[in-house]
Parts: structure tokens; sequence; C-alpha cells
């Protein structure tokens, strides 16, 4: 008999029986979310075609100039997920403050915050691009929802992933109990499971950082990367290579499948900024999908999850992947502390 294919549908039902992991309302929550990047795909699938390239004329809260395709997908998440009666509240990099769920439609005990696409300097250029997600709990010790809801730390999301839009679209989630990846059947129009269990390997020879800042760098990165360039004559006696796509979740997705380490770490340009990367819906989420493969992710001096957020669109270091390398990053930081 020909193997049966999974669908997400029925991953997250048997999620929800075996262990209980999923109740119903995150089990509706997450469809929702994956119907969405579904939809997103479709337009960034047609490109020029469906008159969604370019950039429109406004900035999001972070300065940046918005793309088309981050107002599209910011709004296909928000309408998505507004009436089905499973959120509270949603947050996004596109907009300055959180999103409560209309009156006219029933309140749920879920937040959900998310990158509604990330690397969209890649946008025009068709390199891929991606939608980060990270799901909370609303505390209930008080009615109603309000901007502090959301400031918890990564240990406390419930669920969290990414959907890549690349050469496949593919679909890769953890409710704490693994990751599994989902690839988009386009013919039937749903994600099937094409990979579970997944591991990072300990050690790698690739890294990813843009290497144009390298002048601004803290040392203890500077003589990380130098190290992995001196190859095999150097400390670390191997040769490294190096990968550097400018989309997280793309970059991400490639150390999920065979190792590396991904560094965006603080730099001197803008001292005062932590980093670049958002805590909250690039940080977190992806940090959880990193531990739960098997990986790590460290700020350089603190686990990335353990932070305490004091604002929606806090800013962090970040440095994660193969343990043994993130391990070491920590080790630079600490001796030169
Ligand atoms: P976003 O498109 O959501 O603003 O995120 C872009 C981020 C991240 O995806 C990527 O790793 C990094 O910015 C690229 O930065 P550089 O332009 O410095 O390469
Ligand atoms: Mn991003
Ligand atoms: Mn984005």
């Amino acid at each position: 008999m020909a193997q049966q294919k999974i669908s997400l549908t029925r991953y997250l039902v048997e999620q929800q029986r075996a262990d209980g992991l999923i109740p119903g309302q995150l089990r509706l929550l997450l469809e929702v979310v994956a119907r969405a990047c579904k939809s997103i795909s479709q337009a960034v699938n047609k490109g020029a075609l469906g008159g969604v390239l370019g950039t429109a004329e406004s900035e999001n809260v972070q300065g940046e100039i918005q793309k088309k395709l981050d107002i599209i997908a910011n709004e296909v998440l928000i309408e998505a997920n507004e009436w089905g009666g499973h959120l509270a509240a949603m947050a996004s990099e596109e907009m300055e403050s959180i999103h409560v769920v209309p009156n006219r439609y029933p309140q749920g005990e879920y937040l959900l915050m998310f990158d509604p696409l990330d690397g969209s300097s890649n946008i025009d250029v068709n390199v891929s691009i991606g939608t980060i997600f990270s799901v909370l709990k609303k505390p209930d010790d008080h009615p109603g929802v309000q901007e502090g809801d959301f400031l918890q730390a990564g240990t406390q999301q419930v669920a969290a992933g990414y959907c890549i839009y690349g050469p496949q679209t593919t679909l890769v989630l953890t409710v704490g109990n693994g990751v599994a990846m989902f690839t988009l059947d386009r013919e039937q129009g749903s994600f099937v499971l094409t990979q579970e269990d997944i591991q990072i390997p300990a050690d790698t020879k690739e890294f990813a950082i843009n290497m144009s800042n390298m002048r601004h760098w803290d040392e203890p990165v500077k003589r990380y990367i130098d190290e992995c360039l001196a190859g095999k004559e150097g400390p670390r006696g191997k040769d490294f290579n190096m990968r550097w796509i400018a989309s997280m979740v793309a970059d991400v997705h490639r150390i999920l499948m065979r190792g590396g380490v991904f560094m965006y770490p603080w730099d001197k340009r803008e001292p005062e900024k932590a980093g670049k990367l958002r805590l909250m819906y690039e940080a977190n989420p992806m940090s959880w999908l990193v531990e739960q493969a098997g990986g790590a992710a460290t700020n350089g001096k603190q686990r990335i999850l353990d932070l305490k957020p004091t604002k929606l669109h806090e800013r962090v270091s970040v440095m994660l992947g193969s343990r043994n390398e993130v391990e070491r990053l920590t080790q630079y930081h600490a001796e030169k502390a």
C-alpha cells in the first residue's frame, strides 16, 4: 500500500489527541495561520503579474519603507485571524500598536505575533522570503487585552513557526514537541508533512553573517569570524563556508536542514540599539524552533528565550544554530566580559 500522506490538519489533530499539547482553539489558530500563508504564497508567486512588487508609499514604526507585499501579507494575516474567536489580539512588525479583535467577534485566549513578510529586500529580486509567527497565551488575571500582555519571555510561547516562500512553500512548526515541516501541495491546496523531528547537527562548517558590517562588530564576534576565516591553518583546523541570504527565514531554514550558525549581532553603527532583528516576532519564534531542533540561541550573554521584553518592537542581538558554535560564541563573550 502506498504510504499515506499526513496533512497539517491531521498532524495537528494527532498532536491534540496524543499529548493534549494543543487545545482545540490553538489548533484552529494554527490552521488559520497556515491558510493565510497559503494565500500570501499565492500573491508572492504571482509577482509582477499580480502587481504585488515594489514599494508602497509608507513607512512602518521602525522607520523602514514598506513594500507592497509587507502590507498585503499583514492584511491577509489580520483578516484571516480576526473573526474565528481564537484570538484576543495580534501584533505585527508592520503595525505600531496591537490590533485587538473587534467587539463584533468573540474574543479568544491567544495572542498572535508576526513578521508578515521577512526578507523584504528580496521580494523584487525573486529570492526566498517568508512569514514568521509566534503564539502566546493571554494572561487571565484581568479582563480585556493590552500591549503589556504581549511582553512575555520566549519560554512562554505555545506555538511558533514560519512559512518560507522559496522554490517550495514550506511551513515549519513547533508546539513544543520537536520541529515538523510541511510542504505545500499546490494541486491539493494543503500542507503535507514532509519531515518530522528535525535535528540541527551540533557542529558545522558554515556561518551566516552580513560581512559588510565587519568593521562595526564587537570584539568576540570579530574573533569568532576571524577564526572561521583562518580555515584549516587557523585555530579551528577546518575550512568554513559562508552564506548570507538576507532573509532570516531562509538562513534559519538552511540551518534547520543542514546546520550552521546565523548571526545578526549588536554592532557599533547604532550602539544604542540592541541589534537589528526584533525579539518578539523574529528572534523568539526562531530561537524556539532552533532549540526544539537541538540547537541554541543567544544574544551573546543570555539565552534569547529567557529575555523579558520591555516593548513590542524591542530589538535584540541574535546568534543561533548549531549548539557547539553558539556555545563557543557565548564563551568568547564571557571571556571579554
Ligand atoms: P524584514 O524584511 O522583516 O525587515 O527583515 C529583514 C531582516 C532579516 O530577515 C535579515 O536577516 C536581515 O534583515 C538582513 O539584513 P541586511 O540588510 O543587513 O543584510
Ligand atoms: Mn524580518
Ligand atoms: Mn518583515
